[in-house]
């Protein structure tokens, strides 16, 4: 547990999760945007750890390791140009997302770091928008770098960075 003027990091199997915990986990990753929503339920059932931002009154921001479909993860080392062997990679961190009504107090660095040591050694990847500089000072400073260069995703979207942890 982490503690930051009132806020927790809990980290947590999906397996240890109840269920209405799984459900305000879900509702944060949809407000944080670009996920699927068909596939978002098993997504998060099937990862490796969940993270929760606790304020002392609500849940407040939420990230993971995800365990990726190799078709789309495969797609992500393309688009990037890696010489990297993607089938090495067997986990993105993924669904970092703190409201805004959190942001600023480091959260997301903190979560990112809580996260890692429950990956034991294993590679991980992670994407960012090259606009979002504190997703990237997060997972620069979670001992993430930039691998190859960035990509267009969506039309009129800024491009996509591909971050990896080895
Ligand atoms: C991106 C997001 C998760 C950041 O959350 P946050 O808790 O406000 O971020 P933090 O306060 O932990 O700041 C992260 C880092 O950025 C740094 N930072 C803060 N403002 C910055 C700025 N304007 N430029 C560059 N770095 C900045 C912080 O110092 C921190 O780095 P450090 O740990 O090395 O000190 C949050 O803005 C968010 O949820 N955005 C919408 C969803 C999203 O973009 N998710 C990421 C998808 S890949």
């Amino acid at each position: 547990m982490c503690q930051n003027r009132g806020f927790t990091i809990d980290i947590s199997a999906p397996n240890a999760c109840n269920a209405a915990a799984l459900a305000k986990f879900e509702v944060l990753v949809r407000e944080g945007g670009e996920v699927d929503p068909n596939t978002i339920h098993a997504l998060i059932e099937r990862a490796l750890s969940l993270a929760f931002v606790k304020s002392p009154s609500s849940l407040v921001g939420v990230g993971a390791i995800k365990r990726p479909n190799p078709s789309y993860r495969n797609r992500v080392f393309r688009s990037a140009s890696s010489a990297l062997n993607a089938g090495h990679f067997e986990f993105e961190l993924g669904w970092v997302y703190v409201r805004p009504s959190a942001q600023g107090h480091r959260l997301a660095s903190r979560l990112v770091q809580k996260l890692m040591p429950t990956l034991k050694g294993a590679a991980v990847y992670a994407t960012s928008r090259v606009n979002n500089e504190r997703m990237h000072a997060s997972l620069v400073r979670g001992g993430f770098r930039q691998e190859g260069p960035s990509y267009p995703s969506k039309l009129n979207e800024p491009e996509i960075q591909l971050f990896v942890r080895t």
